[in-house]
């Protein structure tokens, strides 16, 4: 908490490929979170370096992940958006923390067990102190929630264990931060595995729907999707496959489960899919307009990282040097 406002941060990685998932599931909330709380929402490229990233792709991908935020509706006005790197305070707090992180902890981190699975020629001690940044991250703006998807629960929550011990030692050194599950963020299903979620990072393109997909991409996409042998438009547990393309259309048109089965009574699932998926393309193209025109205005992108790494440091200034005088670090003025 700053003052009388609870505070929200989010971290996000700097990957231009976000999935609708990503939109119906996460972004579409983060900007309502601004009418209640004091939002930052940070691309964290320094957490994208713990796996060999290629430079040109991870500087153009931090511009596009600014700019997509932007275009889905997060207002620079409303929101303090910024990059990780820019301000240093993150990587300075993360060092702190990590004398009060314990590596029994961190070995336990189930991401950590299965990154350095996949990439075992890399397992960097960065990889393995990721949380602890995370936790920087988090911590720095006295941070009351933190929106997360499942995947990064257990990081929140040792977030929560760092910041409780440093508060037994400091009393009153940090806001012990909850995680917040998005509750009207609706989950969005794989096109071709509807039991598993839709994931940016699926081998199979053919699955995931981008946010940045031409309308043919989209239509073909969902023609393909996986249904069953009925020939029925019904949301049921035992049809994911239909259930789930009734998610995406109830969410990109506003009708509710049964009116889309009135809707389709009668029809087969090539008029369905067809009409998943104009909705869709049709619902992505402000976004798609917004997005090319932010992107194609690097100068203001930059004035807006600028901007926002100067709020944010605002903040993280005052919490880190809090930090260092309860430490005992010498301060001079
Ligand atoms: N680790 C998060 C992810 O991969 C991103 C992240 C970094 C984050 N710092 C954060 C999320 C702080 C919430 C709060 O999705």
């Amino acid at each position: 908490m700053f003052g009388e406002q609870k505070v929200c941060f989010s971290g996000v990685q700097p990957s231009g490929n976000l999935t609708i998932g990503n939109y119906l599931g996460a972004i579409k909330n983060f900007a309502e979170y601004s009418e209640k709380y004091k939002t930052f929402y940070c691309v964290v490229d320094e957490h994208a370096i713990t796996v060999r990233q290629n430079p040109a792709d991870l500087r153009r991908r931090t511009y596009e992940t600014l700019a997509l935020y932007m275009a889905c509706g997060l207002d620079p006005e409303k929101n303090t958006l910024y990059v990780q790197s820019m301000v240093h305070e993150h990587a300075e707090l993360a060092w702190l923390l990590n004398c009060f992180t314990m590596f029994g902890e961190l070995s336990r981190m189930t991401q950590f067990k299965d990154k350095s699975a996949k990439h075992a020629d890399n397992i960097n001690a960065g990889l393995f102190t990721y949380p602890v940044l995370m936790a920087a991250d988090i911590l720095l703006f006295q941070t009351d929630v933190v929106p997360v998807g499942i995947d990064q629960k257990q990081h929140v929550e040792l977030c929560r264990d760092i910041a409780n011990r440093i508060n037994q030692i400091y009393p009153d050194m940090f806001t012990v931060p909850e995680p917040m599950m998005a509750k009207s963020g609706k989950k969005i299903m794989s096109l071709a595995e509807p039991t598993k979620k839709m994931s940016k990072s699926d081998e199979n393109a053919n699955a995931v729907v981008y946010i940045l997909d031409d309308k043919d991409t989209i239509i073909r996409k969902f023609k393909r999707a996986v249904t069953d042998s009925e020939a029925e438009i019904r949301f049921s547990e035992d049809k994911p496959g239909v259930s789930n393309l009734m998610t995406i259309y109830s969410c990109f048109t506003g009708k509710n489960y049964d009116e889309i089965e009135r809707e389709f009574a009668g029809k087969g699932y090539g008029d369905f899919k067809l009409a998943v998926g104009e909705a869709t393309a049709d619902s992505l193209a402000p976004v798609q307009a917004r997005f090319a025109e932010l992107m194609a205005d690097k100068a203001a992108l930059e004035a807006q990282m600028k901007r926002g790494a100067e709020e944010a440091s605002y903040y993280a200034r005052r919490t880190l040097s809090k930090f260092q005088k309860k430490l005992g670090f010498v301060q001079i003025r």
